[in-house]
C-alpha cells in the first residue's frame, strides 16, 4: 500500500490510473472501525485500484463542534487499511488542502435543511466542498459512503447528479457492534454508563418501525414514541428524531415508500446519530 500526503502528487498520481483502470474511492475521517473497512472491502472487491483517504475536515465542523477532540490515530489506520485492501491511502494536511480561505464553497438546499443540517449549520456545505476536492484529486469511478450517515448519503448522491460527476455511488449498509449500537469513531468519547444506554437509540428506532408494522401511519405518533424512549433509557439529550421520505428528505404525512426514521442524541462528550430506512408497501 501507497501513502501519499501530497495533493499535487496525488492528483498526477491518479491522473495516470484513471486511463487504464478502475478506481474505487472511499473518503473518511479516519480511526477506523468495521464501517470504514467493510466500504474499503467492498471497494476492493469492485475495482482495480481502491484509494481511502484520511482528512479531519475542518470545514465540517462548527466552532463549537468536536475538531480537536475528534480521535486520530495514524499508525493503526494505516495498518487496517492495508489489511483491507486498500491500494493507496491519501492522507493530505489541512495546509494543502486549504493553503487560502476558499474563495468558493458550494451551497445545499432541499436535503440539508432538515436533521443535522439544520443541527449543525455548515456542515454539508463543509462536507460537499472537501468532497468535490476529493473527487477532481482522486477521479474515482466508484465512492463508497455508510448508510449509517444516510443523510450524507443523500446530500452526496445530490451533489454527484447537480453538478454531473461520472462517479457512481454506492450506499452499504450500517455495521454494528454486538448489542446493535452503531460503529462510530465517536462512540470513544461516551462514559461507560453512556455506552450502556446508547444502545436504546437502535432500540428506540426499532420500536418506531415496529409501531409501523403493527399499522400506525402517524409519523408524528411514531416520532414522539421514539423521544420517550430515549428519554426514559438514556441520559442523553435529543436533537432530533424525524421521520422523512428517502432520498428526498422532505415530510410525510403517511408512510409510503421509502422512509428514513432518524435520530441524533447529544451525550456529554459525544454526539450519537442512527437511523432505520424502511418501506412498508
Ligand atoms: P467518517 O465519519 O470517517 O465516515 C467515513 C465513511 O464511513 C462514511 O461514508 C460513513 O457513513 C461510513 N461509516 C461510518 N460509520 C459506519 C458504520 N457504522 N457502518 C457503515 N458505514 C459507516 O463521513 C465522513 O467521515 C466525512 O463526512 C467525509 C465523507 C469523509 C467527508 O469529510
Amino acid at each position: 500500500m501507497k501513502i501519499i500526503r501530497s495533493t499535487t502528487v496525488m492528483q498526477e498520481k491518479m491522473i495516470k490510473i484513471s486511463k487504464s483502470e478502475s478506481i474505487g474511492f472511499v473518503p473518511t475521517m479516519g480511526y477506523f472501525h468495521e464501517g470504514h473497512l467493510a466500504l474499503m472491502k467492498q471497494a476492493a472487491e469492485d475495482n482495480d485500484v481502491v484509494v481511502t483517504s484520511i482528512f479531519v475536515n475542518p470545514l465540517q465542523f462548527g466552532p463549537n463542534e468536536d475538531y480537536e477532540q475528534y480521535p486520530r490515530d495514524e499508525e493503526q489506520d494505516i495498518r487496517l487499511a492495508e489489511q483491507a485492501g486498500v491500494d493507496i491511502l491519501f492522507i493530505p494536511s489541512v495546509k494543502d488542502m486549504y493553503p487560502t480561505k476558499m474563495n468558493i464553497t458550494l451551497s445545499v438546499e432541499e436535503r440539508a435543511n432538515v436533521l443535522c443540517g439544520r443541527s449543525r449549520p455548515g456542515h454539508f456545505e463543509g462536507v460537499i466542498t472537501v468532497l468535490t476536492k476529493l473527487f477532481n484529486i482522486i477521479r474515482p469511478n466508484k465512492t463508497y459512503f455508510g448508510l449509517k450517515d444516510a443523510q450524507q448519503v443523500a446530500v452526496v448522491d445530490a451533489l454527484i447528479n447537480d453538478l454531473n460527476f461520472p462517479i457512481q455511488l454506492i450506499a452499504l449498509p450500517t455495521i454494528r457492534e454486538h448489542d446493535g449500537l452503531a460503529k462510530s469513531s465517536r462512540n470513544v468519547n461516551l462514559a461507560n454508563d453512556e455506552r450502556s444506554q446508547a444502545v436504546w437509540l437502535t432500540k428506540a428506532l426499532e420500536h418506531g418501525h415496529q409501531l409501523v408494522v403493527d399499522g400506525e401511519q402517524n409519523p408524528a405518533i411514531i416520532v414522539k414514541e421514539v423521544i420517550d424512549v430515549i428519554n426514559r433509557e438514556t441520559s442523553g439529550t435529543v436533537d432530533y428524531v424525524e421521520m422523512l421520505s428517502y432520498p428526498e428528505l422532505q415530510s410525510v404525512s403517511t408512510i409510503k415508500n421509502n422512509v428514513v426514521l432518524a435520530v441524533a442524541v447529544q451525550f456529554k462528550r459525544a454526539r450519537l446519530i442512527d437511523n432505520i430506512i424502511f418501506n412498508e408497501n
